[in-house]
Formats: C-alpha cells, sequence, structure tokens
C-alpha cells in the first residue's frame, strides 16, 4: 500500500509491503517519485522468493515462439488497455480483467489508452503480416508491457487464450505472485476446420453442459462445433411445424449400457433443444469463435422421424424407438415427394436457427435393403435413369444440396456420400480411415479427417481392462498425436483440400457428462495441436511435458479429464532358449517415475525404480505404476508373462 502527503518539510512517503511500514522524507516532488519507484521495486525483489522463470506451457504450441530469461509480474497497478473503440474489443478486456481477477485475487483497471504503457496488458486490433491470416495474432510479453495485437477478433480471441495459458499464479511466503514468462509469439491455425462432434442423438446433453464444452473447445482454439442433433435413437431440435418430432421422436424407452442387448437400462431418456436454446448455444459459442454446424442425418439414422412420422418411410411401418445399438434398415423413402417436402421444411427451420454456411447431412450407413424392395424408390430410380441404390442415395444428397443452396449454404457429409457420385459442392468428412478423403481431395472437393482409427474418442485411449466400458478399438493420447491430416498419397494442389481435421465423440457407451469428458481430455489437447501447430513444430516428448501443465488446467477448470496416460504399458521380447523376458515400460506421460515388482507385492514408492528395460525368469508377473514423489499417479498395470515352454498349453 502506497500513500503520500505533504508536510511542512517535503513529501512523506509511506510504503507498506509484506507487514513492514516504511516512511520517507524527501523535498522534491521528482525526487519522491523516483524514490517511491526504486524503493518499492526494491521492496518487492527482496521480497519475492527465488522461484525459477515461469515456463511457457502452451497447449496447442504456436507456429512460432521465442523465450527469454526473465518474468513479467502482473500486481495490483497492472492495468489492462486496448486501443480504438471497438465494443468487443473492450469486452474483451473486461473479460481478461475478470479472469486475472479471479486467479490472482485483485481486480485490474480496465482503460482505453492509444498506445501500450508501462506495466499494460494492451489488446490492439491492428495490422499484422497478412501470413497471418484470419485468426493470426502477436503476443509479446516483454518488461515494460504485454502486447497482443491482431486484424481481427479471432485472433486477438487467440492471443487472448494463449495469454490466459501463461499466467502462473504462486503462493509463496503469503505473497501471491501473478508471473509470466518473457515470450515473443506470432502464431496462426495451421488449418481453418478444428472441429470436435458430439454426438447428442444417442444421448441428451444439457444446454449448460454444452456450454462447458464450447469453453474446453475454446480453451483449445478449436473452432468448429459440429452438433449431431439426429439419429435413430433421439431427434434434438425443436421443430414449430412437425411437433411429434418432439412429443414421440426425442424420446425412448431405455439405453443399451453394455456389449450384450439385453443389458438394458429401463428408464426412458430424452429430451429436445428448445429453438431459443439453440439460438443461445449458437450465440455463445459465436462468442468464443466457434461455427456450429449442425447435423441432421439423412436418408439413414432417421429411424426416429419415421417413428413419428412412419408415411416417411418405404414400408409405412409402424415402428418404435431403438433402444440398443445397431444399423437400422427403415431409412427415409427416397422414391416419395413427401420425404423432400418434410425434409425442406426442417432444413428452412435449421438455416433459420445455425448461421453458419455449411450443414452437415449426415450420409452415412445408410442399408439400400428397403429401397431395393420399394416401388416409390425402383420407379424414383427410373425415372431419373440412375443405374442403381447407389446413385439413388447420390440423387438424394444432391437434391438436398440443391435445396440448401437456395438458402446459401453448402453440405458436408460423411464419406459415403461418394457412392454413387459426390453432390458437385459437397465436403466429405472422412470417417472410414482416410480413403474417403483422398478420394474426395483427388475430385477437388473440400475434406475433413476424421477417421476412425485416430479421431473416434468413444474408442479405448488405455488398456481396456484399466478403462470404463467403451465401444472398442484403441486409440492412446499418443496414437491421436501421430496422426497427421495431410495424407501423403495426395500432391500439392490436391493437399489444399485438406480443410482440417475432427474429432467424434459417440454415444452409444457414453451416458454422462462426466464420461464424456473422460473419454474426450486429454485427446481434444492432441488433436488441438495437430489442428493448430505446423507439423514441423509437433514434437511428442516436449507435448508430453507441456501436458504436465495442461492436466493442472484441467484441474482447475474441473475437467474429469482421464489420467490413462500414465498407466503403464508392457513390452516384452523373449528369449525362449534362456527362459527370459525382457521388460520394457512405458506411458504417454512426460519422464515418468515408474516403480515395478516381480514378486507378487503391489508396486509402492519405495519398489525399484524403472531404469530401463530388465530381464526377468518366465513364468513372471510383473506389476507397475507411475509415482509423483510419494503418491501413485495412475493405476496399477499388472502382466504375466508364461514361460514358452508352458505357453505352448496355453
Ligand atoms: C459414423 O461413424 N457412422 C459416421
Ligand atoms: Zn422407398
Amino acid at each position: 500500500m502506497l500513500q503520500r502527503w505533504t508536510t511542512g518539510q517535503g513529501y512523506a512517503i509511506i510504503i507498506k509491503f509484506g507487514g513492514t511500514i516504511q516512511c520517507i522524507m524527501v523535498k522534491e516532488i521528482s525526487i519522491a517519485l523516483v524514490l517511491l519507484l526504486t524503493t518499492t521495486l526494491q521492496q518487492v525483489r527482496a521480497q519475492l522468493p527465488n522461484l525459477p522463470d515461469p515456463v511457457a506451457a502452451l497447449i496447442p504450441q504456436p507456429s512460432s515462439m521465442k523465450t527469454s530469461p526473465g518474468q513479467y509480474l502482473i500486481n495490483e497497478t497492472t492495468r489492462v488497455g486496448y486501443g480504438g473503440k471497438d465494443s468487443l474489443v473492450i469486452q474483451m478486456a473486461e473479460e481478461l480483467a475478470e479472469f486475472i481477477k479471479q486467479k490472482a485475487g485483485f481486480p485490474l483497471t480496465v482503460t482505453p489508452s492509444i498506445q501500450p504503457l508501462y506495466n499494460m496488458i494492451y489488446l490492439q486490433l491492428g495490422q499484422v503480416p497478412d501470413s497471418l491470416g484470419k485468426e493470426g495474432y502477436i503476443l509479446n510479453i516483454e518488461k515494460p508491457h504485454v502486447l497482443i495485437k491482431a486484424k481481427t477478433h479471432a485472433g486477438l480471441f487467440y492471443g487472448i487464450q494463449s495469454l490466459k495459458q501463461l499466467i502462473s499464479v504462486d503462493v509463496q511466503k503469503k505473497i501471491t505472485l501473478v508471473r509470466l514468462p518473457l515470450v515473443q509469439i506470432v502464431d496462426k491455425p495451421r488449418f481453418e476446420w478444428r472441429g470436435s462432434m458430439l454426438d447428442c442423438g444417442r444421448y441428451f446433453y444439457s444446454v449448460d453442459f454444452i456450454k462447458k464444452w464450447l469453453d474446453y473447445m475454446a480453451m483449445h482454439k478449436l473452432n468448429v462445433f459440429h452438433w449431431h442433433l439426429t439419429e435413430d435413437h433421439g431427434w434434438r431440435i425443436e421443430s414449430k411445424k412437425y411437433p411429434r418430432l418432439n412429443e414421440i421422436s426425442s424420446w425412448r424407452a431405455g439405453t443399451q449400457y453394455g456389449r450384450a442387448e439385453h443389458q438394458i437400462d429401463p428408464n426412458p431418456h430424452g429430451g429436445f433443444y428448445t429453438q431459443d436454446q439453440i439460438r443461445e448455444i449458437v450465440q455463445y459459442a459465436a462468442d468464443r469463435f466457434i461455427t456450429v454446424v449442425p447435423e441432421v442425418e439423412m436418408p439413414g439414422h432417421s429411424l426416429a422421424v419415421l417413428v413419428a412420422y412412419p408415411e416417411l418411410s418405404c414400408t409405412g411401418g409402424p415402428f418404435k424407438m431403438p433402444v440398443i445399438w445397431d444399423i437400422q434398415d427403415d431409412i427415409f423413402c427416397a422414391g416419395k415427394a413427401e420425404t423432400f417436402s418434410f425434409l425442406e421444411d426442417i432444413l428452412s427451420e435449421v438455416v433459420e436457427l445455425f448461421p453458419g454456411k455449411i450443414i452437415h447431412i449426415g450420409g452415412d450407413e445408410a442399408p439400400k435393403k428397403r429401397w431395393k424392395e420399394c416401388e416409390h424408390c425402383q420407379a424414383r430410380i427410373q425415372e431419373e435413369g440412375l443405374k442403381d441404390e447407389h446413385e439413388l442415395q447420390s440423387y438424394f444428397i444432391k437434391r438436398i444440396e440443391q435445396f440448401l443452396q437456395t438458402k446459401e449454404r453448402s453440405i458436408i457429409g460423411w464419406d459415403e456420400i461418394l457412392e454413387g457420385g459426390l453432390a458437385p459442392n459437397a465436403t466429405v468428412m472422412s470417417w472410414r480411415g482416410t480413403k474417403g478423403g483422398i478420394e474426395a481431395a483427388r475430385q477437388k472437393h473440400d475434406v475433413v479427417m476424421a477417421p476412425n482409427e485416430f479421431m473416434y474418442f468413444d474408442y479405448y485411449q488405455g488398456e481396456p481392462h484399466l478403462e470404463p466400458h467403451a465401444i472398442g478399438g484403441l486409440i492412446t493420447l499418443e496414437k491421436v498425436y501421430g496422426y497427421d491430416p495431410v495424407p501423403a498419397e495426395l500432391d500439392k494442389e490436391e493437399r489444399k483440400h485438406i480443410k482440417g481435421v475432427q474429432a467424434n465423440i459417440w454415444s452409444e457407451y457414453i451416458h454422462s457428462p462426466e464420461k464424456a469428458e473422460y473419454m474426450a481430455f486429454p485427446r481434444l489437447a492432441a488433436l488441438a495441436e495437430i489442428a493448430w501447430t505446423p507439423l514441423a513444430r509437433k514434437n511428442w516428448e516436449d507435448f508430453t511435458r507441456r501436458m504436465e501443465t495442461q492436466y493442472k488446467r484441467y484441474d482447475e477448470a474441473g475437467i474429469n479429464y482421464s489420467r490413462s496416460a500414465k498407466n503403464v504399458r508392457f513390452q516384452t521380447e523373449i528369449d525362449t532358449l534362456a527362459n527370459v523376458a525382457t521388460v520394457t515400460l512405458r506411458t504417454n506421460s512426460y519422464k515418468p517415475e515408474i516403480r515395478y515388482t516381480v514378486d507378487g507385492s503391489e508396486p509402492g514408492k519405495n519398489s525399484p525404480l524403472y531404469e530401463g528395460p530388465f530381464p526377468v525368469t518366465l513364468p513372471a508377473t510383473i506389476r507397475a505404476q507411475v509415482f509423483e514423489g510419494d503418491k501413485p499417479a495412475g493405476k496399477v498395470n499388472v502382466r504375466s508373462v508364461l514361460s514358452p515352454a508352458t505357453a505352448e498349453y496355453h
């Protein structure tokens, strides 16, 4: 605390810092001010614990970053300044001050300023090199001030996201130190589509949770929320014109929770988002520079609609809302005019709610069984001179594309929309591996890569016996990180069509927000880095180092992330003659302290430390776990290795 007043002899300065009060008398005001400043700084320095410089552990890693020794201290006199009168920039400045207040415990003054001043965090919408594109920014944290500069609001927003990640708070000797590393960052994303899909058709997540999801996306600089809103098992969009979609199609009698079909939770499940709620979510996303791409599935994954409006099917029904997870034969009839009137009506409602330029029309997993037997579908094939049911699907999608063009929208669909011929302007979302994406790029169509072997975050992220039930597969953090969305097979021109990458979370076996978070995190961090960071700047080991800080951010945000990256995995190489296995232990975390046993006991903090591959005589059972200090960090994993002679009998 500082006070100053005039006395007969001159100026008295009283400084209170860390509990001690000092009084200095001086004659001249200028001397007073200099003394005031230097004395304060000396006081602060004297009180500063000897902490190492804060580390710039950003995720995603910026495209370029220089660090300097030292640190920037944010204190009560730091101001958040902004140039110009732009209301959004002012709002960003206020939100940043609020964020710092939450962390630091003291408020910062927000003020207009024509330039960055001493001890100011300055936001500026202004000229930056064109090469930074629509989303790039500059962030300089230097001794006199912090500057975030961008040409666009989005760029400024991403600069602020980086700054937020760089703030470290330490409480030392009752002093709260709010510090930043000294950096010069020039940053922009690698891809324009950095997506996350959440399946709200199979599980109905609340509006509040969707907002949280959008916050998490913003924290990772992701910018497309693919909202899977319609499914066989549930319709989630309020329709004014077709109320039975909300009365009937939004609810089902139960939910399959395990692998077997008899494992049914008998509680009814359902709900839908009202049009007002959808508008609220779209706005919430826009405030975070996230575009919402709604998905309205067709012609398959539409049984819920057919339950309410069976006349839109080939057979006429009746149908029941499904409770088990399989692909349904009953899909929209492609022969009946009513199907297209219905979809045009629905899409007309949808485009009013979603201002984004692109609408996802599904297109995946549409069995052709009913179409083959349907007189309407067969008549359509005849009339339109189509070769087969695949061309009928292509006709279906093209017709929808044409309709959406009248609304100034374009379509994206799953890679099945390639079958029978792509609609002229369609973007393809490659999910059955990368083949569809490669084919579409060769046909000069835009592509978003979401291949199931890398980007399906409903798959297991660790060894299944240590994980909650998942749909299958194994996609570890390292596997996600290792994925490059640009296929090596494509030439330079074709590569330009790869617009980005996306991770999908399907909800067959995800029946709570907590589990959705568990499946998404930390893999979404790896996705963020694939989507944002230039390929040459990716580095797995460094990523795991930065993840240690990211986990703390997740703790602070209350995210129920998975610790599976800290579970030990085994690799064994067996020497049959010697009856010995060489055991390698590894994790997906940074320089783990792994402790193991081979004597049947549980690993503890005093068990042998893993320092490299070691031999065991067979048969052997190895137990291993990561420790952080005295505390276990991951789960215990166990591997039994039989002797080769015994193994023959198993
Ligand atoms: C999909 O996973 N059926 C797109
Ligand atoms: Zn039909």
